[in-house]
């Protein structure tokens, strides 16, 4: 089916033109009644022989900047780069919006827009016309949003990322965005900031249009989207104010057409292969922990097999690359100037820890597309064999607290080490006590007052998906002021049901399931219980008897369950009742019969 653009050009119908769904729709020979039906209101602003005569393919940008999601507000503007890119292709944009999603205000969480996202995408691709699609990624779930909906419909699909923002200062030191807050938390709390300088120090970390400059959950999807083939190699890192930016929105522009011509599918690109390639990135860039979430959502809509299994064995090994905050010290416009993903890539692909032979959206395989492309910044992307850190990757952890939770490993700093993982016996093993509380407002009005000491587990229930709808990104707690005060210098381990900000540093064990609202052990855990931690044998074991833990299911299944808050909106409702859990992406239940 491969076709060359100028012979599309030259406007003639060919088989190819009569196989493209907008032809079938709009160019009805059973019914030209029903064509004209289709026809008339695009043609307020379109013309007969542009929309029909010439035999264009449509191309959807699917638009989810807005006043709403300020992070990918920059797409409005961007988007006009991307129809002249279209155009010059010889296709026709037509750019609709996005339910939006914006990661810092939506209450109570992101998380519970990107099935909603997901649903209206695939209506409206499914609905209308399109033979392809550019998807306007940028802020978190954004991004998982728009893979997702391309992994169902199976049409030709393109990311084209906003782009993070310049670097934050405060006079020469970096201000990542995100990560700044749980430092300024810290500080606020040990009494060293007031309320002014809190707004202040946070506020300056945002300095630009685009999303998050630090490497949390916007960089790391945007960045798998590219590993996975689905954006235009070195795209995803391009600050969002720079000359790059409008000049990569064009050039993705025109590569849709290109792909709509080759018939070059989200199920051509997004394989098994892809999937791996995507997990061995996301270690080598330190990712975020809600990577693995999204990764199996989109996963399982495409129809590839991929578990929390998976993630350990391919990604654990893979040493950390890339020397940007939380887990290094640069933001995104080092790291883009560095080389972004494809030096990175080229580093994984020389140790053979990529599949070379994986298709992109270009029509090229990643091995065209990164080799050679290593860094010329070495301290900001590491050489493979002089890594900031050996085996990166996230621990799958299981035991008789829940079945599944994940632990991002480059986060651990040495004082966390030395104070919980040292121990000459058992290194890599710790036991201690459990403060537990019951969601975030629980925990704000608890932790001053609640008995913790610098080596106590602090566990956060009632945060899944369907705890508290969405699955609150809390599970990073920090301190009590007392300790702060007194000069802890690490983060205390969390452990919990829900998930953590993918710009947070603090060691924990996250996305637990089941969760507590499942009437998981979560539920059942107190105040003042041991745990056992051991990261050799990933486990998590609740140091309570068979027969205290048998007692204590009866005691709550006797009263109900874990008792949980009222949805607040129809929408949370559906969402509650017919999603799934974390650990498998926390997708539709029924949706992936439509994968
Ligand atoms: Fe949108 Fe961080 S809040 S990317
Ligand atoms: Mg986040």
């Amino acid at each position: 089916r491969m076709r060359t653009l100028e012979s599309k050009l030259s406007g003639k119908t060919s088989e190819e033109t009569k196989s493209l769904r907008s032809w079938q729709w709009l160019r009805r020979t059973d019914d030209p009644g029903m064509s004209a039906l289709y026809m008339d209101r695009y043609l307020n602003f379109g013309l007969t022989e542009e929309e029909l005569s010439s035999h264009k393919p449509i191309i959807g940008i699917a638009q989810s900047g807005s006043d709403l999601a300020p992070c990918n507000r920059y797409h409005l503007t961007l988007a006009k780069r991307v129809r002249e890119g279209i155009r010059s292709a010889g296709g026709i944009a037509i750019e609709f919006p996005t339910h939006p999603i914006q990661e810092s205000s939506r209450r109570p969480t992101a998380t519970l827009d990107r099935n909603l996202s997901y649903l209206g995408l695939v209506e409206l691709l499914h609905a209308y016309p399109f033979d392809g699609v550019v998807l306007l990624t940028g802020c978190d779930k954004t991004t998982p949003a728009c893979l997702m909906a391309a992994a169902t419909l199976d049409i030709p699909a393109i990311c084209l990322n906003v782009g993070p923002m310049l670097n934050g200062y405060s006079r020469k030191d970096r201000i990542g965005s995100g990560t700044v807050l749980w430092k300024a938390r810290e500080m606020h709390a040990a009494g060293e900031i007031d309320d002014a300088e809190l707004l202040n120090m946070v506020t300056r970390g945002t300095p630009s249009a685009g999303h998050c400059n630090t490497m949390g959950t916007a960089s790391t999807m945007n960045a798998l989207a590219e590993a996975l083939g689905m954006a235009l190699p070195g795209s995803a890192a391009i600050p969002a104010p720079y000359r790059e930016r409008p000049q990569v929105a064009y050039k993705t522009g025109m590569q849709i057409v290109e792909m709509v011509y080759a018939d070059r599918k989200p199920s051509d690109i997004m394989t098994r292969q892809a999937f791996e390639n995507a997990l061995a990135a996301n270690t080598a860039i330190g990712g975020s922990t809600n990577a693995p979430i999204h990764l199996n959502a989109v996963a399982r809509h495409m129809g590839v097999p991929l578990n929390l299994d998976d993630w350990e064995q391919i990604g654990f090994h893979i040493p950390l690359l890339v020397n940007v905050q939380p887990a290094g010290k640069m933001l995104c416009e080092e790291y883009y100037r560095a080389g972004g993903l494809p030096a990175v890539m080229a580093e994984l692909l020389d140790q053979g820890k990529l599949h070379g032979s994986a298709l992109t959206c270009n029509g090229k395989t990643v091995k065209d597309n990164v080799q050679g492309k290593h860094s010329w910044d070495r301290e900001t992307i590491k050489a493979y064999e002089q890594p900031m850190m050996p085996d990166a990757g996230f621990l799958h952890m299981t035991g008789n607290l829940f079945d599944s939770a994940i632990m991002k490993t480059s986060v651990i700093s040495d004082e966390f080490r030395k104070a919980f993982l040292e121990s000459p016996s058992n290194p890599n093993v710790f036991e201690s006590k459990v403060a537990v509380f019951d969601g975030p407002e629980d925990y704000h009005k608890r932790i001053e007052t609640a008995d913790i000491d610098e080596r106590t587990i602090l566990v956060m229930r009632g945060t899944g998906p369907i705890g508290y709808p969405g699955a609150a990104e809390v599970v990073n707690m920090t301190a009590p002021g007392h300790l702060l005060k007194k000069g802890l210098k690490y983060s205390l381990p969390c452990i919990g049901d829900g998930r953590q900000s993918g710009t947070s540093g603090s060691p924990s064990i996250l996305n637990a399931s089941p969760e507590a609202a499942e009437n998981g052990n979560l539920a059942i855990l107190k105040d003042g219980d041991m745990l056992r931690v051991d990261l050799n044998k990933r486990k998590v074991e609740m140091l309570v008897s068979e027969e205290e833990i048998k007692s204590r299911r009866a005691t709550l299944m006797e009263a109900g369950g874990y008792s949980l808050v009222e949805s607040q909106t129809p929408y949370q409702d559906l969402f509650r009742r017919e999603t799934g859990p974390l650990s498998e992406g926390m997708v539709w239940k029924r949706a992936t019969r439509f994968q």
